[in-house]
């Protein structure tokens, strides 16, 4: 059965199932809370949904609960934390606050984080830098299963590696941009095949390498057993952004690229290059407050093109999502709903 929960009720939900998959109590609580913030954000592909592939990742051994980052080196501009394959919505947390720390404290600070559990809707922490006034850039790749492909290849060969830029704008909320550099996320091609949609050409291609509108060929294993792709967004430009996550993400981190075969892990885990900036200690602060708010009011004057109502920037479809959400509930599908209602089965946990 589908149905819609306010926030808070989903949390408890949530937080219960992962607390009896071996979370403490405050563990569960952050990483429900995390989930849920990214259904209300409009992002249900990294919501709730990812709570059976967490259960299963914690059996498999490749999400260890209660885990915290490793320090590797920290020169105080420069951080090498390892994530422990812990919770993103932990490590991931902890990590950033290192970061916001340091670039507080030395005007910026270049953070690398590897091996940590997926990390969920990575404007999160562009979101906590922006709160403290830092401009942060992440580049993160995905170590799961090689699901897009390449600029003129024919089969997945790397993952959704997702791309994040906050920018704090004086008097106003700040600037969130942060994408997927497949054409769309993997995970709402999850929710597209379990609502039982199509999606538009150029997305996706099949199992032998020609273009289809079936979302089901990136979530279960196709008559040849093997999967279709995702494609990059932006043509050859999305591709190279993608390909520069896993070099920076992956490489850059000690984390790790994906240079094999699809295996059935349900383990995600992504590696992070993190780039924070205080414009305060830059010297540019004053300019770059006027500067920055002098284009975006020109930006919003502009006359609304066919089909739009304004002109946005990015983080408001987030933001008004939430305002929405808050007020009307949570809807997940009955394909997503009964998922999560098995995984709690697993671990003992009776919901719905
Ligand atoms: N952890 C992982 O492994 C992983 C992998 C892939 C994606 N993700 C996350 O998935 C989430 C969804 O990614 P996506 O690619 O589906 O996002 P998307 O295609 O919905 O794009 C979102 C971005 O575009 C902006 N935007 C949307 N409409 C706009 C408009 N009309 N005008 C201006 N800006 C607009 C949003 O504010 C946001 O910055 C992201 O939070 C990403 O971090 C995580």
């Amino acid at each position: 059965m589908s149905l819609t929960l306010q926030a808070s009720a989903l949390r408890d939900q949530v937080a219960s199932i992962i607390a009896a998959a071996g979370s403490s109590a405050i563990e569960a609580k952050q990483v429900a809370d995390n989930l849920v913030l990214a259904n209300l954000s409009g992002h249900d592909s990294h919501g709730v949904g990812m709570v059976p592939r967490y259960v299963d990742a914690v059996a498999e051994g490749g999400l260890k609960p209660n885990s915290s980052v490793a320090v590797k080196l920290d020169i105080g501009t420069m951080l090498t934390l390892d994530g422990q394959r812990g919770y993103g919505q932990v490590v991931g947390v902890q990590a950033i606050q290192m970061g916001i720390e340091r670039a507080r404290q030395h005007g910026s600070c270049i953070m690398t984080l590897g091996n940590a559990h997926h990390l969920g809707r990575i404007g999160h922490f562009a979101e906590m830098a922006t709160a403290q006034g830092l401009v942060s850039m992440h580049f993160v790749n995905v170590l799961s299963r090689p699901v897009v492909a390449p600029w003129g290849g024919g089969d997945g060969r790397f993952g959704t590696n997702p791309c994040c830029i906050g920018i704090p704008l004086a008097g106003a909320e700040p600037f969130l941009l942060d994408y997927a550099t497949s054409r769309v996320a993997q995970g709402k091609m999850r929710v597209a095949h379990n609502k039982g949609e199509r999606v538009p050409p150029g997305h996706l291609i099949d199992e032998h390498g020609r273009p289809t509108d079936d979302p089901g060929v990136v979530v279960v294993p196709q008559s040849n057993g093997l999967f279709g792709a995702l494609m990059t967004f932006g043509e050859h430009k999305g591709y190279g952004m993608a390909i520069a996550c896993e070099l920076l993400g992956g490489a850059l981190t000690g984390g790790g690229t994906w240079h094999r075969p699809a295996d059935t892990s349900r383990t995600v885990l992504n590696g992070m290059l993190t780039v924070l900036i205080d414009p305060a200690k830059l010297g540019t602060q004053a300019s770059f407050d006027a500067e920055a708010r002098a284009f975006i009011d020109w930006l919003r004057q502009s006359p609304p093109g066919a089909g739009f109502d304004a002109v946005q920037i990015a983080g408001e479809p987030e933001r008004k999502a939430r305002a929405a959400r808050q007020v009307e509930g949570i809807w997940v599908d009955d394909a997503t709903w009964g998922e999560i209602v098995a995984a709690g089965a697993k671990v003992g946990v009776a919901i719905g």
